[in-house]
């Protein structure tokens, strides 16, 4: 299988080129992480250059996102240049029934909160495989910490019933550093009943920064799927 056939990138762009398609022109843009979230920025850019997008500016919701923003010309500002954010287009690693999600995997969940939340509209772009019952069924909840409180948070989030694990990066030759400078620890938890609490404990534990759980913040998820071989956005 090539990359311009296998079935979920193409159904990542399918899924990004959708939310790319709901900006409209003149609107400040929330650039989310992740690969789905590439395509979206990788449409919007096109939309940008054909001429059938205006006056768009991004803000992005890490360093990524930063780099594919100036790579497809989106012109970019920050939060201190703007008192809103029309649109926000992000990807996630869990999606509940009520749209709760579990966000990090790319350990750009504490920008991806604050542009997200601010975001008159956010919408999430996921395939079908990231729908679940419940949060934390499959995927661990990352905490960002500040490196000097690691082992603190680790011993008080495995009071609370977790399974904490430092996360590792490539080759595991050290731990994945964030955009801030900080750690991620990735929480397993059996299940999570009440994610608006968990959320709210999780930051209460002196050093940590922020957790990926995000309640209450999605107003649309759009879902890419393959259906008799062919990529569909429901
Ligand atoms: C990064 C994120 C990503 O949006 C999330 O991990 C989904 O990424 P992908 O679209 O690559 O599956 O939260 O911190």
């Amino acid at each position: 299988m090539t990359a311009a056939t296998d079935p979920v990138k193409l159904m990542k762009q399918k899924v990004g080129k959708a939310a790319a398609d709901l900006v409209k022109s003149g609107s400040i843009v929330g650039l989310g992480t992740g690969s789905t979230t590439a395509f979206a920025i990788q449409y919007i850019g096109e939309r940008l250059k054909s001429g059938e997008l205006k006056d768009i500016v991004g803000v992005p919701t890490s360093f990524q996102a930063e780099v594919l923003a100036k790579e497809y010309g989106i012109p970019l500002t920050t939060l201190d240049a703007i008192d809103h954010i029309d649109i926000a287009i992000d990807g996630a690693d869990e999606v509940d029934p009520q749209k709760n999600l579990i966000k990090g995997g790319g350990a750009a969940h504490t920008r991806e909160k604050v542009v997200d939340y601010l975001a008159d509209q956010f919408i999430v772009v996921v395939d079908g495989g990231k729908l679940v019952d419940r949060l934390g069924s499959v995927f661990a909840v990352p905490v960002e910490v500040i490196p000097m409180a690691v082992t603190p948070v680790m011993r008080a989030v495995a009071k609370l019933g977790g399974k904490p694990e430092l996360r590792m990066g490539v080759k595991k030759a050290g731990p994945v550093i964030t955009d801030q400078g900080n750690m991620v620890i990735d929480v397993k938890f059996d299940s999570i009943d009440d994610p608006v609490n968990l959320e709210k404990t999780l930051n209460n534990i002196p050093g940590v920064l922020e957790n990926g759980i995000f309640v209450n913040c999605a107003d649309r998820v759009l879902i890419g799927e393959v259906k008799d071989g062919q990529p569909v956005v429901r």
